[in-house]
């Protein structure tokens, strides 16, 4: 039994405000754990795929479907179901070793649903002191994504999915980003600057947890 609950922030911002650059620096530099909700369903996708010959006809389908299901909100921009997106957060926390952790959860929570799902499940196992919010705007973010689609493989990194990802991105997401500022929770990091001076700010509101 521990006494110390894991510490989580949440980090939120467009797709290609560089969310997954910075929290790899804070991994690289000072031993955060990450988690992408993002990279997580992508390799669940990944893997259900592979291994979906190697278990019985009853598993093999409803398998198949789950990441059928997940692709499909994947390409059209859409947040998939909480039960499936916490419960790989939460093996991932896990795996990683649950105690006395700094946890980054990388795209999460998304929508109202992500919020829900995460406070029935975790709400009483972790602690969040703040979402770190990636501010840039629309231009900065598609140049980088386009830039990004020429190696990621990504089925969502073109400007069709992209215009779909923005628009979940307004509607869904910044309704959660404006609830934690409600609070007094939301750190608002200017993203449109080189990856270090943008990192020198992520350092500084991590100050009191480093
Ligand atoms: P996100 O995880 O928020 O979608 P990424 O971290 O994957 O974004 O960054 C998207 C792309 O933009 C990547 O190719 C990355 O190398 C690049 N990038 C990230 N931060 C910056 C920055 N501050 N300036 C220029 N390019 C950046
Ligand atoms: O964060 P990232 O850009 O990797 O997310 C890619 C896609 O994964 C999202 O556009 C969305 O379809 C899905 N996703 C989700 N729920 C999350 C995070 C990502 O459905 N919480
Ligand atoms: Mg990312």
């Amino acid at each position: 039994m521990v006494d110390t609950k894991p510490v989580v922030f949440f980090v939120l911002g467009g797709p290609g405000s560089g969310k997954g650059t910075q929290c790899a620096k804070m991994v690289d530099q000072y031993g955060f754990a990450h988690l992408s909700a993002g990279d997580l369903l992508r390799e669940e996708v990944i893997l259900l795929f592979h291994f979906i010959s190697l278990i019985d006809q009853k598993q093999r389908d409803s398998g198949s479907e789950t990441a059928q299901l997940i692709n499909q909100y994947i390409v059209e921009g859409k947040i998939v179901p909480v039960e499936i997106t916490c419960q790989l957060l939460k093996k991932g926390m896990e795996k990683k070793g649950w105690a006395e952790k700094r946890f980054l959860i990388d795209g999460f929570p998304r929508n109202q649903d992500n919020f829900d799902g995460w406070d029935r499940v975790m709400g009483d196992l972790v602690e969040v002191p703040f979402v770190l919010f990636f501010d840039a705007d629309e231009e900065t973010m598609i140049n980088r994504i386009m830039e990004r689609s020429k190696t990621s493989g990504r089925n969502d990194d073109n400007i069709e999915s992209l215009k779909k990802r923005f628009d979940t991105f307004k509607k869904e997401t910044m309704p959660i980003v404006d609830l934690f500022d409600s609070n007094g929770k939301t750190q608002k990091i200017n993203a449109l600057r080189t990856i270090d001076e943008v990192f020198e700010d992520v350092k500084k509101a991590f100050e009191p947890y480093l």
